[in-house]
């Protein structure tokens, strides 16, 4: 089997960190291209640099990455460092990391890696606001024609919103990035929040990653006990919903998943709901279907996964 080829495109975030390494961790099915980082969790000096310190952490150091967006397209940025910390990896207790980052902006080595790659080769999996995505879009549209796929973390429909009542935090924070991504005619997979809401970071999980008695195993245990302790106390769960793996999981085994090929639309003009997923699961328009929206997950075996996946590191 060949290796499938992605770029995650990403905000890290300890539950993007977690994802950065599932996938470095798993070279026989994914070959990671490029990372490339936005502005979202917290600001893009920092995302950067915590995609650096998670290749250095998985021995990676051959990985490109390239810093991208600073901002949204059109509103101001906002981060989450009351759901991250400052740094975005609280928790990992890693040092500064001492690999540089790869030169050309993200947007830039999106469209290169996408023109010069095969027709449906590259996947890309964003973990975080779509502005580098939505840009590269619009600065070169015949990438829609060339990516297989695109399998982003993002939105929410039964499950409502995270930043707002009605909106999750990565569409919110660039909803018109969202809109342009959505419109792309580029086959979408999305993990929403309603199925990341069922991959809870359980007292039984994380004692796992604990045992793993490697500097990832601790980075990643470290990172998953700061993270879920805002979660915890906000939906009155056992554990904190773990995003961003979900995107990676999926493409190591789909079957984890279900969901239904549905039309999605971004909510870009009204302030109450900016940024709403509105999925039409019911079939209640006659808009075609643009993406599939998963809403089921077979949790053990995700974290089954990523605990047999970080103890390789
Ligand atoms: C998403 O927002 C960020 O806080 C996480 O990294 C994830 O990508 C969840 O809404
Ligand atoms: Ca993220």
């Amino acid at each position: 089997m060949t290796a499938r080829k992605i770029i995650i495109d990403t905000d890290p975030g300890q539950d993007d960190a977690v994802a950065i390494l599932l996938a470095l961790a798993s070279p026989e099915e994914l070959d990671v291209v490029a990372i490339t980082t936005v502005a979202g969790n917290v600001p893009l000096a920092l995302t950067t640099r915590n995609a650096l310190t998670m290749c250095e952490l998985a021995g990676r150091t051959d990985i490109p990455v390239h810093a991208g967006s600073i901002r949204p397209m059109v509103r101001d940025l906002v981060t989450a460092e009351y759901v991250h910390g400052k740094s975005g990896i609280d928790g990992a207790g890693l040092p500064e990391p001492t690999m540089v980052v790869t030169e050309g902006h993200a947007v830039d080595a999106i469209i290169e890696l996408t023109m010069s790659a095969d027709v449906g080769e590259l996947t890309i999996c964003p973990l975080g606001p779509l502005t580098n995505i939505g840009l590269a879009l619009l600065r070169e549209p015949r990438i829609a024609e060339r990516l297989r796929e695109i399998v982003l973390m993002g939105g929410g429909f039964f499950a409502g919103g995270n930043r707002t009542p009605a909106a999750e935090f990565n569409i919110y924070v660039d909803p018109h990035a969202a809109d342009v991504v959505f419109h792309s005619g580029i086959p979408i997979t999305m993990m929403p929040l309603d199925v990341t809401h069922k991959a809870l970071t359980l007292p039984e999980y994380v004692a796992r990653f604990a045992a793993i008695d490697t500097p990832a195993g601790r980075a990643v245990h470290g990172m998953l006990d700061f993270f879920e302790r805002f979660d915890i106390e906000r939906y009155g769960t056992e554990g904190g919903p773990l995003h961003d793996p979900c995107v990676i999981a999926y493409l190591l085994d789909p079957g984890l998943f279900g969901g239904k090929h549905v039309p999605v639309r971004i909510e870009t003009t009204s302030e109450l709901t900016m940024g709403m997923t509105v999925v039409d699961w019911w079939g209640a328009t006659d808009d075609d279907p643009n993406a599939t929206v998963m809403q089921e997950i077979d949790s053990a075996g995700f974290f089954d996964l990523l605990v047999e996946r970080i103890a390789r590191i």
